[in-house]
Order: C-alpha cells, then structure tokens, then sequence
C-alpha cells in the first residue's frame, strides 16, 4: 500500500494485515521502552487543518515509536492561514523530502486530491464527512481485543448500534464499510434529520427508535453532535435529542450483560452520552484511544517499512 486514503481503497488483506499488525504494536506500546528502530531515518509530517486531539498526537506518538522524525503543521499558525492553497502547502511540504504526510481537511475527497499533488504518502486523518479509516481500524482492534479477552469470539455474527449524529460523521462511513466486512451487522440509529444521503445504499440497517436497538447490541457505538458544522436546525432542542438519542443513566439498563460502549471522542457529555455511561465498567472509550496508537504505528510500518 502506497497511501491510506479510506477503508473503500482498501483490500480485505489489507484489512487483516494491518489488524494483525497493530497487535504485535500493541505489545510495544506496553512494554516500559516503547522504542522500535523500523522506521529510523523516515520523516511524516502531521498536517491538520481541523482541530484534532486523539488523532494528531497518537500518529506523532505511533511515529516517534517506530523511531521516524515526525512534526506537526497546523493550519493555524502556518502559511495556509496566510492564504496559501492546500495545494501549495503540500507541494511545500513534499519538497523537504518527506515520506509520509498524514493530513485532516474538512473537504471531503482532499486527502484522495493531494495523494495527487505529492511523491509521499498520504494517510486520510479525516477528510470532511467522507472517511476516517484509522478511527475504524482501531475500533475495529479495539472490539476485538475486548472479545478475545472475555471469551466473547470475533466480530463474526456481532451486532454493532452505532448512534447519533450520522450525517456529519466520517466514523459512520468507514464503520460501515469495515465492519460487515469483519462479519458484524451494523445497524444505525439517528433521527430522519441526521442520516446522511444515498444511505439506503449502504450495507446496514437503519433504525430510529434507540430503545428497539439496544437489547440487540453487542457494541453500542454514540457519535459525537458535531455542533460545529450544523448550520441549522437538525434537532427541536439539546433536551429532546438527549430523550430520544442519549445513552442516558436509564437506557443502560437495556443493554444486554456483555455489551459494551463505545465512542469515538470528544465526547458531549450530558448529550449523546452520560456521564454513568461513559465512565462505566461496560465503556471501551480509553480502550479505543489506545488501540489507536497501535492501529497507527501499524498503518506507518505498512505504508514505509513493509
Ligand atoms: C472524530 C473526527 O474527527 O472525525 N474524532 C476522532 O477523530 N476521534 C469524531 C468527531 O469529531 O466527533
């Protein structure tokens, strides 16, 4: 693989490499000196024109690791906040000789468009409300480490909820993609207002009573409101949507023993999800961040050193 552009590009060997992978990273990770010489001598640029926490410093983590050079451009305070085009400010970067350029950008397609412009490879952070397919992979890796550790088996057969809203979301779309092809049913629960278009053609179920969904779950996934892109009205108000759309105290009553929590972050806590159930036994949110790492040190080693 030249770039990782989204989980549609990708092959079902691809897939399971690069699972495979982040497990051998996830002992690295935990070992005292997290230090591996792979990819000494290579340099990857973390170039994010959206805000970023978990991702941004996971990827700078995953490089460091694997022993590459890594900085970060943000496009505040660089010279695309002078103006300059994504397109000059990658052909910029490119030029320095760098091997790898992991790049947010809230146009969908943007990371696909620059693979164009540059000789180094390009690994999709999130590109507009199209895909983010390192945050599927590491939920992906995050899943199934829970299952394998409580007996529960792989994807295969699981019921996967995933809630919230969907149409600002990039998770949804690589979930949808990766995990049918993992063996998990993926159903979706969102008011009519926050489904995004052409999902009838998606290989998922689409529900909008949360209440019916839950009992069924294996994983129940919340997605963040992305408040910051909603122009208008897609909800009554903040209260409703939490009574018909929050993982609230009471609702997690209705999950079944075994099934588990998850959510990409940030959170909106009080919103999509409580406090009682982000913070509960049941919750793999930290369990994600930390495959995160793992999933991305792999991505990097596939990508420069394999
Ligand atoms: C997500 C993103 O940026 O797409 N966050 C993340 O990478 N963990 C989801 C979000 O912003 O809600």
């Amino acid at each position: 693989m030249k770039h990782l552009l989204g989980i549609e590009s990708m092959s079902l060997d691809d897939i399971h490499a690069i699972l495979a992978t982040a497990e051998e990273m996830h002992d690295v990770q935990h070992r005292p000196v997290k230090k591996l010489p792979t990819l000494r001598g290579r340099t990857v640029v973390n170039l994010f024109f959206e805000d970023s926490t978990r991702t941004r410093s996971s990827f700078e983590l995953a490089a460091k690791w694997l022993s590459a050079d890594a900085i970060n451009v943000a496009a505040k305070g660089s010279s695309a906040s002078k103006g300059e085009s994504m397109r000059d400010t990658l052909t910029t970067l490119d030029a320095m000789g760098i091997d790898a350029i992991v790049m947010r950008h809230a146009g969908s397609g943007s990371v696909a468009q620059a693979a164009g412009w540059v000789e180094a490879s390009m690994i999709n952070a999130g590109d507009g409300t199209h895909e983010h397919p390192t945050q599927a992979l590491l939920d992906a890796h995050a899943m199934l480490r829970h299952f394998r550790a409580h007996d529960l088996g792989t994807l295969e057969g699981k019921e996967v909820v995933i809630v919230g809203d969907l149409l600002h979301s990039r998770v949804v779309r690589s979930n949808a993609l990766l995990l049918p092809q993992l063996g998990a049913h993926v159903t979706l629960v969102a008011p009519p207002t926050l489904l995004p278009p052409g999902v009838s053609a998606w290989n998922v179920d689409i529900c909008h009573d949360l209440d019916a969904a839950l009992p069924d779950a294996d994983v129940v996934m919340m997605l963040r409101v992305q408040r910051e892109r909603m122009l208008g009205g897609f909800f009554p108000s903040e209260r409703e949507y939490t009574i018909r759309y929050g993982l609230t105290a009471a609702r997690l009553q209705k999950l079944a023993p075994h099934a588990v929590i998850a959510h990409p972050g940030p959170l909106n806590r009080g919103l999509e999800i409580s406090s009682a159930a982000a913070d509960s036994a049941r919750s793999i949110v930290l369990d994600q961040v930390s495959a995160g790492v793992a999933v991305r040190m792999s991505v990097l080693y596939h990508l420069l050193a394999a």
